[in-house]
């Protein structure tokens, strides 16, 4: 039985969203997904369905649409938001800023505004570890680690995102409020009916080197051999998508126990970093595929190695990573199975 505890997830039917409404709903709240599909699919919430067993609400509307999206604070009495509704690709962000200052910043204004105008409290933000830029001789980020320029305007509209809620903040000081700043997220739900649905040809490494060992991509090329790493390649914390979705649980749950109004920031990642290569290896030796890959150039913007430190996490939400690294692995392999047999 539910108790109908309703937490607003913006971009729920999203890769995290999705993941994360699972988990809000076995630990008893009713999670509201807002989503317009402009970058996820309808199956996506046949997926969550037949994950809990349960109808799932979903309103298909535009957040940056103000008057749609008062609506559902009108009809509901919320108890929480996870916004995560964003444009999130590095690359296009590089060649339409506009798209993602318009779409990512109105999102979020609009979100945050009623949520303060419906006295809506528990405010959890989708941050990402790209705020810390490229961090000087740093590569165990902490929280208190100094926040520089990200590589991309996709990296500035959250690093915005955080400049914003710490202003609303301070004129609204009973607000609670936490930016969780993401790793790299990767794998899939273990029941394989949800995961990634990249739009086209993916950016992140995880579905490029799925789809390549499935034949959908020709090749995988791992950008640059000369980074200062332990084998040339770049180093980034992987952490398993579900395990993330419970960091969101955790979050709504501090944040509902404190008394006081706050705003703080925590990393959510695994605290360790593996090479490029690493991620392909341990593919090749889970799966037995073999990855046709090849060294090419350097990608613009990518820092050489970054991962989380992650003892915050466990402090203040009593939250770790406890899938493995291999089991995250395994899941993105057999949702890309399952996906080919959906278009089978
Ligand atoms: N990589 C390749 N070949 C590919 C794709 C990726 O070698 O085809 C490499 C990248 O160069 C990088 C690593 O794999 O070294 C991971 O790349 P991703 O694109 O998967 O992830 P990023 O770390 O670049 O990006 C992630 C998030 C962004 C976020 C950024 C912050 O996807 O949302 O971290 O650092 F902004």
């Amino acid at each position: 039985m539910q108790n109908e505890k309703f937490i607003l997830v913006t971009g729920g039917a999203g890769y995290i969203g999705s993941h994360t409404v699972v988990e809000l709903y076995s630990n008893g709240y009713t999670p509201i997904i807002l989503d317009d599909f402009r970058n996820s699919s309808k199956l996506v919430i046949e997926g969550i369905e037949k994950i809990i067993g349960e109808k799932i609400q979903f309103h298909e509307i535009d957040i940056c649409d103000y008057v749609q999206l008062e609506q559902i604070f009108r009809n509901y009495k919320i108890n929480g938001v996870i916004h995560f509704a964003a444009y999130k690709a590095v690359g296009e962000s590089v060649l339409d800023p506009l798209k993602y200052y318009k779409n990512n910043i109105i999102g979020l204004l609009n979100v945050l505004e009623l949520s303060a105008k419906y006295d809506v409290r528990p405010f959890v933000f989708s941050s990402s570890c790209t705020v810390y830029g490229e961090p000087k001789g740093i590569k165990e980020v902490k929280e208190s680690t100094p926040l520089s320029k990200p590589s991309s305007p996709y990296g500035n509209t959250k690093l915005i995102g955080e400049q914003i809620l710490n202003d609303f903040f301070v004129s609204q000081p009973t607000a609670k409020i936490l930016n969780l700043r993401y790793f790299n997220p990767i794998g899939a739900h273990p029941s394989s009916l949800i995961g990634e649905l990249p739009n086209g040809k993916p950016n992140n490494l995880l579905p490029y080197i799925t789809q390549t060992a499935i034949g959908k991509l020709k090749e995988l090329v791992v950008h640059g051999n000369d980074y200062p790493t332990k084998d040339g390649s770049c180093v980034r914390d992987y952490i398993h998508v579900c395990d993330l979705a419970k960091a969101h649980v955790k979050a709504l749950n501090y944040l509902e126990n404190e008394t006081q109004g706050l705003i703080d920031a925590v990393n959510v990642g695994t605290g360790q970093g593996k090479t490029v290569l690493e991620v392909i290896k341990t593919f090749e030796s889970i799966t037995g595929e073999k990855i046709n890959w090849r060294f090419g150039p350097r990608r613009a913007g990518d820092v050489d190695e970054i991962y989380a430190n992650s003892a915050k996490s466990k402090e203040l939400l009593n939250w770790e990573a406890v899938h493995s690294f291999e089991d995250a692995i395994l899941h993105a392999w057999l949702w890309e199975n399952k996906l080919r047999k959906n278009d089978e």
